[in-house]
């Protein structure tokens, strides 16, 4: 807290030849003009070693110096002008302030830590002119009253010295001297404009009004009176030269520690109010103080007993790191343990009675400096504030970068310990803080909200403020894959994820060699046949590969299903909407919740009803007594059809007319979509995720093209739509790609014509068998790292079955995917095809859209096919958010 002085009545007087006038207080800096006294008062007792007069007597003072003088012989003119000048001036106030200034050209020796040695009488007496020259240059010089040299300590580069400074000044001048920043009172050489450059690292502050502080600083409250004789004749041992620390009210201590010592401080049967012990240790370095013993200052008694530590050889305020009032008798651990920011701490005790016996035991320390905060790249590990568990320093900012060593994990955070000082603000910490992720945490956690989950990378900074610490926070970071899966990588034994490309490639990459375990000379992708020899894994379902039909331990060990053709299907491949067996054995009598009575293969009417035919929706005929199955059927052709996507070839105009190009502004193309309806476009979720510069999500930064074909010259023929809104699908998962999907509504409706169709969405029963050639569209790279096409590419890719996929890509592949490609490599969607259209088509020759392009590993690589959103999964959910106008 920064409170004002009590103020007291001030005569900033100007007196001139010709009698006197009432002078206001200067406003500002720039018009601050000394004002001189008929007769300055001398006052040679000022002159002690280590105290500084400040060039000018002060005007307030003198002012009364003055008066007084005068009384005798014009009481009435004096009465009157009196009384006037009190009832006109501005109120004064006197007060202290404590600061600290390093001279590089000095150094620091140990006899200057002895305020009773000759040496530091010399210095503080060489130092003199440095104040004396700071104040008579600067428009403070007549509110100066006097300033004193109270410590020296190593500096970071010459020798620092500490000081106080007492003013007196009318409160708006008060004012704007103790809020100035240090470099504002520039001193410049006496007769010349000259600015004196030989000091650095300057710090000033307020010194509260507080009995104890100027006990401690050898001056007597009475210094409070603006009238400088009152003290002198009420306390004469407060000033004197060297000798105050020894005198009436205060002992003091002056201690070095090098590097590997421990020095002690103690106090025993204590017999004065005020006692200080000055640590200090070498530059580079911070003092740990180590509290043993601590007796006698009892609870709730703050103001009567008290031990504090500063941040700062002066006793102000806003330096106190730690401040105990009460403690229990200790036992055999060490009380308490704090740091300091700098080479310097003051330790103060004051108590008002007279106590006997040891009361305070402690010990300090020179620690290194630690620095804090920095870059970390690892599974897992430890944070917690500079020292901890002692408390940490003032004044200081650390901030950790922490990054998962591979993509796709997540980084869980245990908040062990949190013990930072606790903000009296109810809005946020404003204080000491730790911000985790962009939240600012100063206060104790619950049980609940100790363990955080986060993304990569992760930042965190710790801030501490001048004054007040505690022990600080302690937590446990460790990375983790989502789920506990790997996405679209391998997982070892201990969880850790490896890229896929690494296993069976001859290096054990995970601790426990699983990556190289199960390889034997099979490549990934390929099976180990009983007879010992590799075969493509996609070949374990069809029959006789391996001549001794062994393969079935390949496709998981049993055979959850077999066609009738003695292909072996697992039970991921069984009524997952893809038929792998010809006769479809493996998608019927599947029951699914949300079609009541209907199997998942067959076709619910808009009745209710259901019928048996697969795929009967838009095939030309009427399967359904309500004709439903043939309604919605105006999608899927392609009227001017007479027609890379790496490995593809150039699309003709108009062959895939529900083909859109999303662009941004900035951009140009990102990602492609599919027009479902004169409203609505088909597109991946993971187009609309946020990048750190990136707003991606924001419909306003995107325009839809459609009926294009080529992107360079000027769109012609492109019906352009901006985006009205963007619907994500709400279980996207953005580490998984699951959900992959997302809906944009354009802002009006746009013309189907030759070259803008919209394609058909099918219905959630419907089935794309394994096997079959489908298309994929789009304006991607054309290889891996290479540039957007400029015309439309297509490529024909094949739908594989799901347990396969997933084998080549470590079960990354959900029930919501759906893969497609050549396992051989050399055809497939790429960057920039993203959100694009897989299409089959089916009896009636209509097109329907089997899936989005969502991700894959590389593009076009062997063994890696590419992997779609399976658009059947979502039929309903489309339907929903359109409100049928799909
Ligand atoms: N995620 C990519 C995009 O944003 C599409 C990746 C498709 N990759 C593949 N190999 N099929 O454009």
């Amino acid at each position: 807290m920064w409170t004002l002085p009590k103020s007291k009545t001030c005569e900033v007087y100007c007196v001139s030849g010709h009698g006197h006038s009432g002078c206001t207080a200067a406003q500002g800096e720039g018009n601050l003009k000394p004002t001189h006294s008929l007769s300055p008062p001398t006052k040679p007792e000022e002159q002690a070693e280590e105290k500084v007069e400040g060039g000018k007597a002060p005007v307030c003072d003198s002012w009364t110096r003055w008066m007084l003088g005068l009384l005798p012989f014009f009481p009435f003119i004096a009465a009157i002008a009196l009384t006037l000048h009190y009832l006109t001036s501005p109120p004064c106030s006197v007060f202290f302030l404590g600061g600290s200034v390093e001279f590089p050209n000095l150094s620091f020796s140990s006899e200057l830590a002895d305020s009773t040695s000759h040496q530091f009488r010399l210095q503080a007496q060489a130092l003199n002119h440095y104040f004396s020259d700071l104040y008579k240059s600067s428009p403070w010089s007549p509110y100066h009253v006097r300033s004193g040299i109270t410590a020296f300590s190593e500096g970071a580069e010459g020798l620092t010295v500490f000081y106080w400074s007492k003013f007196s000044a009318p409160d708006n001048v008060a004012m704007e001297i103790q809020t100035s920043s240090p470099e504002r009172l520039q001193r410049r050489l006496p007769g010349s404009n000259k600015i004196q450059r030989e000091s650095r690292n300057e710090q000033r502050y307020f010194m509260q009004q507080d009995d104890d502080i100027l006990h401690l600083l050898g001056l007597d409250p009475d210094d409070f009176d603006p009238d400088e004789r009152s003290d002198k004749i009420k306390n004469p041992n407060s000033i004197q030269g060297g000798k105050w620390q020894l005198g009436f009210q205060a002992m003091s201590f002056d201690l070095y520690a090098k590097y590997g010592n421990n020095r002690t401080l103690s106090l025993v049967s204590p017999k004065k109010p005020y006692y200080q012990w000055r640590l200090r240790v070498p530059s580079g370095h911070v003092v740990r103080l180590v509290v043993l013993t601590l007796h006698g200052a009892t609870p709730g008694s703050c103001t009567a007993h008290k031990l504090s530590a500063y941040d700062f050889l002066l006793p102000l305020q806003n330096k106190i790191i730690a401040r105990w009032c009460g403690l229990p008798i200790s036992g055999s651990s060490p009380v308490m343990k704090l740091t300091s920011s700098g080479n310097v701490m003051l330790v103060t005790f004051s108590f008002s009675r007279q106590r006997d016996g040891a009361i305070f035991k402690a010990y300090f320390q020179a620690i290194p400096k630690a620095g804090c905060g920095g870059s970390i790249s690892s599974w897992n590990g430890s944070i917690s504030s500079p020292y901890y568990p002692s408390y940490y320093p003032p004044n200081i900012d650390c901030i950790w970068t922490l990054r998962v060593p591979l993509p796709g994990y997540l980084i869980s955070i245990t908040i062990v310990t949190m013990d930072i000082q606790d903000s009296p603000s109810s809005d946020g910490c404003e204080k000491d803080w730790l911000d985790i992720g962009g939240v600012k945490l100063c206060n104790p956690v619950s049980d609940s909200s100790k363990k955080r989950v986060y993304s990569s990378p992760l930042t965190l900074h710790f801030h501490s403020d001048e004054s007040l610490t505690n022990k600080g926070f302690y937590l446990l970071y460790r990375a983790f894959p989502p789920e506990g899966t790997c996405p679209r990588q391998f997982r070892c034994g201990d969880s850790r994820c490896i890229p896929l490309k690494k296993v069976c490639d001859g290096v054990k990459d995970c601790s426990d060699g699983r990556d190289e375990a199960k390889c034997s000379s099979c490549r990934p992708g390929e099976l180990l046949c009983g007879n010992n020899q590799c075969k493509p894994q996609s070949q374990c379902v069809s029959q006789s590969i391996c001549a001794d039909s062994s393969e079935e331990g390949g496709c998981g060990g049993k055979c959850y299903h077999v066609c009738p053709n003695k292909v072996c299907l697992s039970k991921s491949s069984v009524c997952d909407g893809v038929i792998d067996c010809k006769d479809r054995s493996d998608e019927l009598n599947c029951t699914r919740a949300y079609v009541k009575g209907c199997s998942s293969s067959s076709y619910k009417c808009a009745n209710g009803k259901c019928v048996s035919k697969v795929n009967p929706e838009c095939d030309g005929v009427k399967d359904c007594y309500d004709g439903s199955d043939e309604l919605r059927c105006g999608c899927g052709i392609r009227p001017k059809k007479r027609t890379k996507i790496v490995g593809g070839s150039d699309a003709v105009a108009g062959s895939w007319p529900w083909q859109v190009s999303l662009q941004m502004d900035r951009y140009g193309h990102v990602c492609g979509a599919t027009l479902v309806s004169n409203r609505w476009l088909i597109s991946a979720a993971h187009c609309f995720q946020d990048s750190d510069a990136i707003k991606y999500s924001d419909a306003r930064a995107w325009r839809a093209y459609m009926g294009m074909r080529v992107m360079t010259t000027g769109n012609q023929g492109a019906a352009t739509r901006p985006i009205r809104r963007i619907l994500l699908h709400p279980q996207y998962d953005q580490f998984t790609s699951d959900y992959d999907i997302a809906l944009l509504e354009l802002s009006a409706p746009v013309f189907f014509s030759d070259l803008v169709q919209p394609v058909c969405v099918p219905a959630s029963s419907h089935t794309f068998i394994t096997g079959t050639s489908c298309y994929v569209t789009g304006w991607g790279v054309l290889m891996e790292d290479g540039e957007l096409a400029s015309r439309l590419q297509e490529a024909s890719v094949k739908i594989i079955n799901r347990s396969t996929c997933n084998k080549l890509y470590d079960d990354a592949v959900t029930p919501r995917m759906l893969c497609a490609g050549n396992l051989q490599g050399g055809v497939d969607a790429c960057q920039g095809d993203s959100g694009g259209p897989l299409v089959c088509l089916e009896r009636g020759r209509r097109w329907f859209l089997a899936g989005i392009v969502s991700w894959g590993e590389g593009c076009a690589r062997q063994n890696r096919p590419g992997v779609y959103t399976q658009v059947v999964k979502f039929t309903d959910w489309i339907r929903q958010q359109t409100k049928g106008q799909v």
